[in-house]
């Protein structure tokens, strides 16, 4: 079989890593992949917006099956035009995908479905949306409706900073139509975990449970990032909380999807905030979430390629999901001045040495090839992911590999999964 993954990050490395150990997967391509992806598959130069030249590629080279690692094809309706013209395609359609595209549609599903989400109000006039924020006071949270590149969320602590944001989003604009409407929410308070599942529309397979670390420095400090690390499983969700989270969110999320005629068919990720014991959904998104596939893939003991494909013709029920006892982390590797302007084109060292290492892979994320040799090109660089007998294990693991590795301005942080070594 011949698989097409879209897509150049971490998580599509991942993607692309656990795919060709599949024996039923001849060939892997990737489009347009990274330096680190070439050397296990083969890269092609296609955008993931072009959907003419990827479908043109997959009827040429007959590729089997396509799995759609970001969001923004997704959001565009690739799988439609792929559906349309009879193609196999992992990945929720346009609908489906407005789970993450539209923070509205998101909220409103909720309330609709009684899955427990932080109070809001949705609001396309700013003096309204001002109105209704000095009226609730701080701390709250400010909402972009639309695609921002996990950039269009502030979680104010003062009116002031509150306002601010809903200028920034409705008056200057700064995510475009992303922000022709905002949600203002209630600010919750608890610890993060997220949740993912794999789903035909009928059938529900949860995966490993995870946690990210979205702030660029130790200590939940800084701005946010995409995501500076991760690691599985999440203690926070032991099985008392997984079955309150199938109850409370899946469950009724299903239901849902089948009501409202939502043909949604691949990973939904539930962003869970848990307070006091109760989780509620901050967000969904609608695909792998990175960097935590990194750790998850890692931990997989099944095919990727056999639910992946179940998961496209809806023959999820068939298939049975095993996982490795161990613990896995992926700590990043970013460039300096990330997640604002950075630096690119940074020679990086040591990355041979991991080729006999089992328990640890260095996933590239914004790595590129510049005369042969591997150089930074991106704002997070690498992955560097470990397994261990226990997550004590796996941090030890993944930070003696870092010391390694090196490029000019390098920077991560040290607390991975802290969190769940202090509850232990
Ligand atoms: N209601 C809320 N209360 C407290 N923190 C929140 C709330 N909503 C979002 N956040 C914080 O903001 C981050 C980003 O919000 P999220 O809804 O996940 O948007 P995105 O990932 O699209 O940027 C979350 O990971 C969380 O830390
Ligand atoms: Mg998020």
């Amino acid at each position: 079989m011949k698989v097409l993954v879209i897509g150049g990050g971490g998580r599509e490395h991942a993607l692309v890593w656990k795919l060709c150990q599949s024996p039923r997967v001849d060939k892997v391509y990737c489009a347009p992949g990274n330096a680190g992806i070439s050397e296990i598959a083969e890269c092609i130069d296609i955008r993931g917006d072009d959907f003419d030249a990827l479908l043109d590629f997959v009827k040429y080279n007959w590729i089997d099956l396509t799995v759609v690692g970001p969001e923004a094809p997704l959001a565009g309706g690739i799988v439609d035009v792929f559906i349309k013209e009879g193609r196999s395609i992992c990945g929720p359609d346009r609908k489906g995908a407005q789970f993450e595209g539209s923070k509205k549609f998101a909220k409103d599903f909720m309330q609709k479905y009684g899955i427990p989400t932080a109070e809001y109000k949705i609001f396309s006039s700013f003096q309204q949306a001002e109105e209704y924020v000095r009226l609730k006071g701080a701390p709250i949270v400010i909402k972009a409706d639309g695609l921002a590149a996990g950039k269009g969320v502030i979680v104010a602590a003062t009116v002031d900073e509150a306002i601010d944001g809903l200028k920034s989003i409705m008056k200057d604009r700064v995510f475009g139509n992303a922000g022709d409407k905002v949600v203002v929410e209630e600010c919750l308070k608890g610890e993060e975990a997220s949740f993912m599942v794999l789903t035909d529309g009928e059938t529900v397979v949860e995966l490993a449970t995870s946690q990210d670390h979205k702030q660029i420095f130790d200590g939940d400090r800084g701005p946010n990032t995409g995501g500076m690390g991760a690691y599985s499983p999440a203690p926070i969700i032991d099985e008392s909380m997984r079955k309150t989270v199938m109850q409370t969110i899946i469950d009724p999320m299903m239901k849902g999807l089948q009501r409202e005629r939502i043909k949604f068919r691949g990973v939904m990720y539930v962003g869970l905030m848990i307070c006091h014991g109760k989780p509620y959904v901050l967000e969904y998104n609608c695909r792998f979430g990175d960097p935590e596939a990194q750790p998850i893939l890692m931990r997989l003991e099944s095919d990727l390629f056999e639910l992946l494909k179940a998961t496209a013709e809806g023959r999820l029920k068939d298939i049975n999901v095993s996982w490795k006892d161990e613990s896995s982390i992926c700590v990043v590797l970013a460039s300096k001045g990330y997640p604002g302007p950075y630096e690119k084109g940074e020679a990086i060292q040591g990355l041979d040495v991991f080729d006999n290492d089992k328990d640890v892979v260095v996933f590239h994320a914004g790595t590129s090839l510049n005369n042969g040799e591997i150089v930074t090109s991106g704002g997070r660089v690498l992955g560097v992911t470990a397994l261990g007998r226990d997550i004590r294990t796996a941090k030890d693991n993944a930070y003696r590999a870092i010391e390694k590795i090196h490029f000019n301005g390098m920077q991560y942080r040290k607390d991975i999964a802290d969190k769940a070594i202090n509850k232990q």
